[in-house]
Order: structure tokens, then C-alpha cells, then sequence
């Protein structure tokens, strides 16, 4: 399985800490963002990883990362998305890296704590084909993706609801197999012009192949003021909790 993380797009809801340097690499605690989701895809076994980014500032992303070896990865690469066409767009860019493995993309601004997503990326590891979303309980699913679930079926994703159909929101932590880059090809750009991973996820639905987890411990979308300032606070408390209890273990 091949990593990819999405670092494009033009953080305009964090400007102006945007016009300093990439969004993904913004202070989250005591590291840039980006260092969070590489650590998520280090731990659950991923060794080679494409970081997608957009034209701007991409020195700095390259002096943040190097060649990757000091987060554990044997091989890092970087590919440019030169206008922010969408999720789905950016994933398109990643098709000869996968060389036809299942790939794990996680969105950079997606901060994961305390959920056993490594387990969850082995069982899809074992599984031949379809997809995988990642759910979570929010306050306020207006603000991103939706699902609608039944037992262990997906009835419904939409795309920030006005009129949400469950409390379920869709992380950026995503799961495909080969056949995802044949299903992008047959997406149509939304009504703002970009191509959706939602769109993308229907394509999974309809074929009866999405799959889900409820993602445990703590999620969040550092892509505003608000939930990076969150984002921080939620980074040092575990990572105080982890020095107790390496130090009660010890
Ligand atoms: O955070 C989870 C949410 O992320 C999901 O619930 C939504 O379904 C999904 O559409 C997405 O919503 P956002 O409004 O947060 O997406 P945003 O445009 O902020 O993009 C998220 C990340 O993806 C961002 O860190 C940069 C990257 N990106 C985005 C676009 C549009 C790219 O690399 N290229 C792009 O063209």
C-alpha cells in the first residue's frame, strides 16, 4: 500500500499565516502539521509516500520533509497540483505512484489522536477491493462531508449538508484500491468547479464497495483559526499524557 497526503489547496481561511508559508506547515504544538499525519502513515506500516502540493512555497515543504527518512519512510516524493482542482484532482496526480497498489490519503490539515488507525489500514491491507471512510461524531457536520450509516452499510455521503442527515462527518482519512484513479476519470467538476472526494466516495457507494470505520479518540480539521488554535491544545495533551505514561511504565 502507497501513502499520499494532500498539502494543496489555497489555505485562504488561515490567511494571513498562509502568506508566511504552506498551511500544512503551520505550528501545531511542537511540530509543523504536516509531521502528524506522516507519523499516522509511518505507524500504520507505510513506507513510501507521495506528499501532493501546490506551487507555492513548495521549498519550504522540502526543507521540512527532506528525503523522509527521519520520519521512518524509504522514499518521499512530491508532485505539484498547479491550480486547487479538488481533492478528488489532487488524488488523480498520485495514479504512477500507486502503480496499481491500494493507497491510504489523508488530507494534511487531518489530525488523528488516540484511534487505532493502523489496525484499520491492515484489515483493509487483507481486503481486495472497494474503499474505506472514516467516520466521527461532531457537533457541527455542517462543515464537512456526511454519512448516513446503517449497521455496517453507508446509506448516503453528501457534502457539507445544510440539512445533515446524521451528526457522522467524513475525516480526510480515505482508503482505495487500484480502481480509484478509473473512477476519477469519469467524475465532473461540482458546481464550484472542483473534482469532489465525495463524488469520488458515491462512485464507491453506488457500487456497493464503501466501507467505514468510526475513527476513536479525538479528530480534527486544523483548517481554520479556531480548530488550529484546537489543534494544539489537543496535540500537547497527548503528548503530555504519553510522557506519564511512559514514565509510569518505566
Ligand atoms: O476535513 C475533512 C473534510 O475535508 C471532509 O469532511 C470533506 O468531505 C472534504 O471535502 C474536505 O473538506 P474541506 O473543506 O476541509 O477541504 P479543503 O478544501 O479545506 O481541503 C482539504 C485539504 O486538501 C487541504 O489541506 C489541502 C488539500 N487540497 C484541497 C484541494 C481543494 C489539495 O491538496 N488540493 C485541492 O485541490
Amino acid at each position: 500500500m502507497k501513502g499520499v497526503i494532500l498539502a494543496g489547496g489555497s489555505g485562504t481561511r488561515l490567511r494571513p499565516l498562509t502568506e508566511v508559508t504552506n498551511k500544512n506547515l503551520l505550528p501545531v504544538y511542537d511540530r509543523p502539521m504536516l509531521f502528524y499525519p506522516i507519523g499516522l502513515m509511518v505507524d500504520a506500516g507505510i513506507t513510501e509516500l507521495l506528499v501532493v502540493t501546490g506551487p507555492e512555497r513548495t521549498g519550504d515543504l522540502l526543507r521540512a520533509l527532506g528525503d523522509g527518512r527521519r520520519f521512518g519512510l524509504e522514499r518521499l516524493y512530491f508532485s505539484v497540483q498547479e491550480k486547487p482542482s479538488g481533492i478528488a484532482h489532487a488524488i488523480s496526480m498520485a495514479e504512477s505512484f500507486a502503480a496499481g497498489d491500494q493507497v491510504f490519503v489523508i488530507l494534511g490539515d487531518n489530525l488523528v489522536f488516540g484511534s487505532d488507525v493502523a489496525g484499520a489500514v491492515q484489515r483493509f491491507h487483507r481486503q481486495t477491493f472497494g474503499a474505506k471512510v472514516f467516520l466521527k461524531a461532531v457537533p457541527d457536520p455542517e462543515r464537512f462531508g456526511v454519512a448516513e450509516v446503517r449497521g455496517a452499510s453507508v446509506l448516503s455521503i453528501e457534502e457539507k449538508p445544510r440539512d445533515p442527515k446524521s451528526n457522522l462527518a467524513v475525516t480526510g482519512l480515505y482508503l482505495y484500491d487500484h480502481t480509484v484513479f478509473d473512477k476519477i476519470r469519469h467524475l465532473r467538476p461540482s458546481a464550484r468547479g472542483e473534482l469532489e472526494v465525495t463524488d469520488l466516495n458515491r462512485a464507491y457507494l453506488r457500487e456497493g464497495t464503501l466501507h467505514y470505520d468510526v475513527l476513536g479518540g479525538d479528530w480534527i480539521d486544523a483548517g481554520t483559526f479556531e480548530s488550529l488554535y484546537a489543534a494544539s491544545e489537543m496535540a500537547r495533551r497527548y503528548a503530555t499524557e504519553s510522557v506519564v505514561a511512559a514514565e509510569a511504565a518505566a
